[in-house]
């Protein structure tokens, strides 16, 4: 009604205002029609006192607005067959004119920009892995360290080791030596005289125990050798394990932080990167909708221009738009770099390192650079082996404490002697052998602490020795036709 006539007075050249009565899109349409400055002619609202615009206003219009005004341009036109006034003309160049240098290209614009960002997002997980780069150099020195110390405790312990094989092997030559000795007859010529006999018999004995004392105190020197060795290699060896324990610990830490920070990284990336795809691909999908329209709406204006017809504008209703213009193209992401991962290295859990720096994802070091203790270490459990060296002093200034027990019995409870310097003096109190070896052992078939023993049954000489052993017991050595019994203190 009111907006046919607006058409029709409005190709007349001049356009009568009307009222919005129902019909808005119609009065949109009828207020844009009228508007602006075409050419010679020149459209105002006669006496309505209302503003009007410049024909250039239909290109500020939303593009919904410019189609729905195109529609009902359309509409109007089939129902009145008029042909397009100069006006509806211009209007028609004007918005075509929009759409190709200004709504089109914005909207390419606005396409390129989101494309770019998602790239950008993309491309961001490759700093990840340049940071994992940098920090597998990091995690590879202190690798090689850790490794280098290892190497180093290892071949301690080994040295360590053959250096015992070896202090063993002197024990057992001394043993052997000692088993194998033929001490000439210890039985004095009957005759006390100077006899050949009596020439004899100190000769004999005196080049055997020169012989004897000479190979004995040789054999022990080089135990004692030996042995000094093996300790001092054991503190050595607890050393380097602390080293490499330290070490190990270190490069344990760069592992994990490499490994956090690469994979936190990762995930923040993408995070970021997965909400840029889902915004881009919702303005795409926003974008190929106005492309759609503004391609429909051309093809009205095509055939507003030609004529119109219920066929043609069939046809531009029924125009399938399969633009691929604004499809977003999904960058190929940077897949988790498994091989660097890898490359850290995996030291498993064989020393326990308290968990130093974890939290620090910034600073990958500094907690060691500051020089905290970082390692709880576990004991190694080394064997100190006691070197006994007895001096043999004879002190008897406390005789009569000390008594023999008899063969096969312990001292009776609480009068075991219990120390090896307590030992000497009671040994030397009861009237034995100085313990010439500073025999101190470990022995389950002798009675506990000081004991005598005879060497070879009960007409040889006595000598006293201190058993270590607290569970040993004189009985269970008399099974073994063993002459022994124990040193003890007089209550
Ligand atoms: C036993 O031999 C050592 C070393 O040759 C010597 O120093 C020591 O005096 C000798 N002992 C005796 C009792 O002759
Ligand atoms: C719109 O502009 C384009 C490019 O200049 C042109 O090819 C097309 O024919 C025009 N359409 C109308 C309806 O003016």
């Amino acid at each position: 009604m009111s907006l046919m006539l607006l058409l029709a007075t409005s190709a007349a050249g001049a356009v009568q205002p009307d009222r919005c009565e129902g019909d808005c899109k119609g009065a949109r349409a009828q207020v844009l029609l009228q508007t602006g400055v075409v050419g010679r002619h020149t459209f105002s609202a006669q006496g309505s006192g209302e503003e009007f615009k410049d024909v250039q206003g239909v290109a500020s219009m939303s593009l919904s607005d410019q189609s729905a005004l195109v529609e009902d341009l359309v509409t109007e036109m089939l129902a009145t067959g008029q042909p397009l006034t100069g006006t509806q003309k211009e209007i028609i160049e004007r918005l075509n004119e929009t759409f190709v240098t200004e709504t089109l290209p914005e909207l390419q614009k606005r396409h390129d920009s989101d494309q770019e960002l998602l790239n950008v997002h993309a491309a961001a997980f490759a700093h990840c892995d340049v940071d994992l780069e940098t920090n597998s150099q990091r995690v590879s020195t202190l690798n090689s360290d850790q490794s280098s110390t290892e190497s180093v405790r290892t071949e301690c312990l080994a040295q360590e080791g053959s250096l015992q094989s070896s202090e063993k092997l002197k024990h057992e030559e001394l043993t052997a030596y000692l088993k194998s000795l033929q001490p000439p007859s210890s039985m004095m010529p009957e005759q006390r005289a100077p006899t050949p006999t009596m020439d004899d018999f100190v000769a004999q004995n005196l080049e055997f125990f020169k012989s004897l004392n000479s190979s004995y105190v040789s054999l022990k020197e080089q135990i004692s050798t030996v042995e000094a060795e093996v300790e001092a290699k054991t503190a050595g060896c607890a050393e380097a394990g602390l080293v490499f324990d330290e070490k190990f610990c270190l490069w344990k830490t760069g592992v994990e932080n490499a490994k956090s920070n690469y994979l936190n990284c990762r995930t923040e990336t993408l995070t970021l990167y997965s909400e840029t795809l889902k915004t881009a691909h919702s303005n795409a999908e926003g974008r190929r909708a106005d492309l759609v329209a503004v391609l429909k709406v051309q093809c009205y204006l095509e055939m507003l221009l030609d004529g119109t017809t219920q066929e043609k504008l069939k046809e531009c209703k029924d125009a399938e738009h399969t633009s691929s213009a604004f499809d977003i193209a999904e960058p190929q992401l940077i897949e988790l770099n498994q091989r660097v991962l890898d490359g850290l290295g995996a030291p498993g859990s064989r020393v326990q390192c308290t968990a130093a720096g974890s939290s620090d994802a910034g600073s990958l070091y500094g907690t060691y650079a500051a020089g905290e203790a970082i390692v709880s270490l576990t004991n190694t459990g080394t064997t100190t082996s006691t070197s006994t060296t007895m001096q043999s002093t004879t002190t008897a200034t406390t005789q009569a404490q000390y008594y023999t027990a008899a063969e096969g019995q312990d001292c009776p409870p609480g009068q075991a002697v219990l120390s090896e310097d307590d030992c000497k003096v009671a040994g030397d109190s009861v009237g034995y052998l100085s313990w010439i070896s500073s025999f101190t052992l470990s022995s389950n078939i002798s009675p506990p602490g000081c004991f005598w023993f005879m060497v070879d049954g009960p007409s040889m000489p006595v000598d006293f020795y201190f058993n270590t052993n607290l569970e040993g017991s004189a009985l269970a050595g008399l099974r073994f036709r063993s002459f022994r019994g124990g040193i003890c203190k007089a209550a």
